[in-house]
């Protein structure tokens, strides 16, 4: 049986795009129900389009409240039938009124090794930092930010010749294996959230 997702972008959707070819070749067993943005110009709307899912812009300044903003974003999660919210560089930080709801079924990376530089700007605090080793995180999300469950992390180790885009574009790739493993763990039902841990059940 195949879990239905969403997936929740705010901008270009590289990572959305790496989940979309991964549930196409059939190595992930979800389907994506759809695609929400909270910026009409993310990119990533067009990705979803072009592959026949509903792409949805739901735009946080009509809504007075951020749990009004979610209740409209839930509405369409429910009219999905969803079971599991991926934030795959959604830049919004989500409100106990969504998490309640969806506890241990939203997932979102992080690029960053957490719980070292949260927030917006995980390859650029990382870089600036000087660290030798950079990564990304997938992680349940709690009312905190960046601070729920780690799923699973991957290191990015800096080469002499780095530079920044180097860096970060080596991220970006290996964010792009590390979130549709995550899913797919999530799929086959291996994960077991302990307090702030996540154990991985072997499979079969
Ligand atoms: C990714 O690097 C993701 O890790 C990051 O935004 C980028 C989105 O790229 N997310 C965060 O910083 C969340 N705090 P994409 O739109 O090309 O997938």
């Amino acid at each position: 049986m195949k879990t239905n997702i969403a997936v929740l972008i705010s901008g270009s959707g590289t990572n959305l795009q790496s989940i979309i070819d991964k549930t196409a070749s059939g190595y992930l067993p979800a389907n994506i129900r759809c695609v929400i943005s909270d910026r009409e110009d993310a990119y990533g709307l067009e990705r979803a389009r072009k592959h026949h899912v509903p792409a949805y812009f739901i735009d946080p300044k009509k809504y007075e409240t951020r749990p009004a903003h979610e209740e409209a974003l839930m509405a369409v999660l429910q009219e999905h039938d969803v079971e599991l919210v991926v934030l795959a560089g959604y830049m919004r930080i989500l409100t106990k009124h969504i998490i309640d709801r969806y506890r241990n079924r939203i997932m979102n990376i992080h690029p960053a090794l957490l719980p070292s530089f949260p927030g917006t700007d995980g390859y650029g605090d990382a870089w600036r930092r000087g660290v030798k080793v950079g990564g990304c995180t997938v992680h349940f999300v709690n009312e905190g930010c960046d601070t729920g469950p780690i799923i699973m992390q991957e290191v990015n180790f800096i080469k002499p010749d780095d530079t920044f885009e180097s860096f970060k574009a080596r991220g970006l790739e290996i964010e792009h294996r590390v979130l549709p493993e995550a899913i797919k763990l999530y799929c086959e039902k291996r994960l077991v959230v302990e307090g702030c841990a996540v154990k991985i059940l072997s499979g079969r």
